[in-house]
C-alpha cells in the first residue's frame, strides 16, 4: 500500500476515534463509542502493517504476547479494579512512547533540532509517565502504603531532577552523537516518574491517574512527530486533552486546586475532625421504623457513595427500588461526579446492577427538585451530601458542590458509625432535625427493608 492510501486509512481512523469519543460521553451509547473507536484502531493497525521495511517477526511476538496477556487481564480483572488497570494501561503506554521515541534515533543519520526535541519530550514524559503509573498501580492496589510521602525540601528535590533532564536534553541536542546524556534523561525521566507521585496520598491516585494518562497522550503525540505518524499524533492529543478536561471535572467537584492534588499530601484517610455545627442529637432508628416511612413514600432519592461500593450492595439497592416502585413510588439516584473513589465509579457499580441509565440524574439535576422528595436514602455517602460545604465557610470543604439531601423531607443515612468520610470532617446532616440513621452495613440495611417490603 502506498504511503498516501496509508494516510487516508489514518484521517478515517481519526474520524472514528472522534465519533467514537463523543458516543462515550453517555451511558447509554458509551458501548457503541468503545466499538467505534475500536474499528478506527483496527483499520489504523491493519494499514501500518503494509508500512516498507517492517519486521514481521517482531510484530506477530509481540501481538501473540501482549494480546494473550491483555485478555487474560481484561477478562479477571474486577469492576472495582479498573482504575489500578487504567494505571498498568498508562505505564506500559508511556513506556512505548518512550522506546518509539528512542528508536527513531537510529533511523535519523542526520537529526534536526526538531526532531530531537519531539524525541527528548518523548523519552521525558514517556519515561516518567511509566514509573509514575506503576507507583500509582502499587498505592491504588494497596501493594504499597497509600500514605502521602512527604519531605523538607521536596519541591526544590523533584524541580532539580527536572532542570538536570533539561539540561541533558540541551547538551544531547548540541551533540547528538554523544548519547551518554540520552540515557542519563532516560534514568532521570523514570527517577521523575516515581518523584512525582511519591507525594500523593492513595486516595487521591484517581486524579493522579486522570493526569497520567493525559501524560502518556502527550508522550505519544511527541513520538508521533518524531516518527512521522499523522495517526500518532491524533490520537496522542486526544488522549492529552480528554486527560486534562477528567483531570479539571474531577478537582472541580472535589473543590481543589491541581497544586493542592500534587502538592499537598492530601489523600489519606483521615480520622481529625472538622468544625461542628450544627447543634442537635443523633436520631438513630431501625430497619422496621424505616420501612414504614418507605412504604408510605411516593417519591425517594437514592443517593449512593463510597460505602455503597464498600458494602457491593448495588443489587439490593436495585432490588428495593423496584420494590418501591411496585409500591407506587418514583424513584431516582442521584449522582455526586466524585461520589466513591473513581470517576464514574457509582455509575458503573449500577450499571452492573442493571439500574436503567435514565433513573441517574446529575447533581444539577437533582438539587433544584430535591425538597420535592419524600425520602433521600444515603447509601454509604458522606462528604458528597455534607451541607458544611455550602453553610460553614470555615469547613475543608467549603464551596465544594454536593447533593443538597437536608433538604428533602425526610433524610435516612445508612452508615456503621458516625465515622467522617474520605475529607475526615464531620457531617452536620447527621444532626439535622429530618435526618434518621440507620447504622451498620448498608447491603444488610437494605437487605432487611426488602425482607419487610416482601413480607
Ligand atoms: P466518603 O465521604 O468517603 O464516605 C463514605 C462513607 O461510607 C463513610 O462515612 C463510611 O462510614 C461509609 N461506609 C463505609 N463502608 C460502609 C459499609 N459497608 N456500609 C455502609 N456505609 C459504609 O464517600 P463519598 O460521599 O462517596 O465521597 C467521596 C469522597 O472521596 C469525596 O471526599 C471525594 O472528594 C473523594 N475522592 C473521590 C474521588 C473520585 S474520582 N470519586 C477521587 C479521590 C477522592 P462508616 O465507616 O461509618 O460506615
Amino acid at each position: 500500500m502506498n504511503e498516501e492510501i496509508i494516510d487516508l486509512v489514518y484521517i478515517v481512523a481519526a474520524v472514528l476515534f472522534i465519533v467514537g469519543l463523543k458516543f462515550l460521553g453517555s451511558p447509554a451509547s458509551a458501548r457503541k463509542g468503545n466499538i467505534i473507536s475500536s474499528v478506527g484502531m483496527a483499520i489504523a493497525v491493519i494499514a501500518t502493517l503494509f508500512t516498507k521495511g517492517l519486521n514481521y517477526e517482531l510484530i506477530i511476538g509481540g501481538f501473540v504476547i501482549g494480546g494473550v496477556i491483555g485478555a487474560v487481564v481484561a477478562r479477571k480483572v474486577e469492576m472495582t479494579s479498573m482504575p489500578e488497570m487504567v494505571a498498568l494501561f498508562n505505564g506500559f503506554g508511556g513506556l512505548a512512547s518512550l522506546f518509539v521515541g528512542w528508536s527513531a534515533l537510529k533511523n535519523e543519520p542526520s537529526p534536526e533540532l526538531f526532531f530531537l526535541a519531539t524525541v527528548f519530550l518523548s523519552i521525558l514524559i514517556g519515561g516518567l509517565t511509566f514509573t509514575g503509573s506503576l507507583l500509582a498501580y502499587g498505592k491504588l492496589s494497596e501493594r504499597i502504603s497509600g500514605r502521602p510521602f512527604v519531605y523538607m525540601g521536596q519541591r526544590i528535590v523533584n524541580s532539580s531532577i527536572l532542570i538536570a533532564v533539561v539540561v541533558c536534553a540541551v547538551l544531547f541536542i548540541q551533540n547528538p552523537a554523544d548519547q551518554n546524556w540520552l540515557y542519563l534523561a532516560v534514568g532521570l525521566s523514570l527517577l521523575l516518574g516515581v518523584m512525582f507521585v511519591l507525594p500523593i496520598g492513595g486516595a487521591d491516585m484517581p486524579v493522579v491517574m486522570s493526569l497520567l494518562n493525559s501524560f502518556s497522550g502527550i508522550a505519544a503525540a511527541a513520538a508521533g512527530f518524531a516518527i512521522g505518524n499523522i495517526l500518532l499524533i491524533v490520537a496522542g492529543s486526544l488522549v492529552g486533552a480528554s486527560g486534562i478536561i477528567l483531570t479539571n471535572i474531577m478537582c472541580k467537584a472535589m473543590n481543589r486546586s491541581l497544586s493542592n492534588v500534587l502538592f499537598s499530601g492530601f489523600g489519606t484517610v483521615s480520622t481529625s475532625s472538622g468544625p461542628v455545627v450544627e447543634q442537635g442529637e443523633v436520631k438513630p432508628m431501625s430497619a422496621d421504623d424505616a420501612y414504614y416511612v418507605l412504604e408510605a413514600a411516593s417519591s425517594v432519592v437514592v443517593i449512593p457513595g463510597y460505602g455503597m461500593a464498600v458494602a457491593q450492595a448495588q443489587h439490593v439497592v436495585k432490588e428495593l427500588q423496584e420494590l418501591l416502585e411496585k409500591n407506587g413510588a418514583e424513584v431516582v439516584y442521584a449522582i455526586h461526579p466524585v461520589a466513591g473513589r473513581m470517576p464514574g465509579h457509582m455509575n458503573v457499580l449500577l450499571a452492573e446492577a442493571d439500574v436503567p441509565y435514565d433513573l441517574l440524574l446529575e447533581m444539577d439535576q437533582i438539587n433544584p427538585r430535591m425538597e420535592n422528595f419524600d425520602v433521600a436514602i444515603i447509601i454509604g455517602a458522606n462528604d458528597v451530601v455534607n451541607p458544611a460545604a455550602r453553610e460553614v465557610e470555615s469547613s475543608p470543604i467549603y464551596g465544594m458542590p454536593v447533593i443538597n439531601a437536608d433538604q428533602a423531607q425526610t433524610v435516612f443515612v445508612l452508615k456503621r458509625s458516625m465515622a467522617s468520610g474520605f475529607a475526615g470532617i464531620d457531617n452536620p446532616l447527621f444532626l439535622k432535625e429530618n435526618t434518621r440513621m440507620l447504622f451498620g452495613d448498608a447491603k444488610e440495611s437494605i437487605s432487611t427493608l426488602v425482607s419487610e417490603f416482601k413480607s
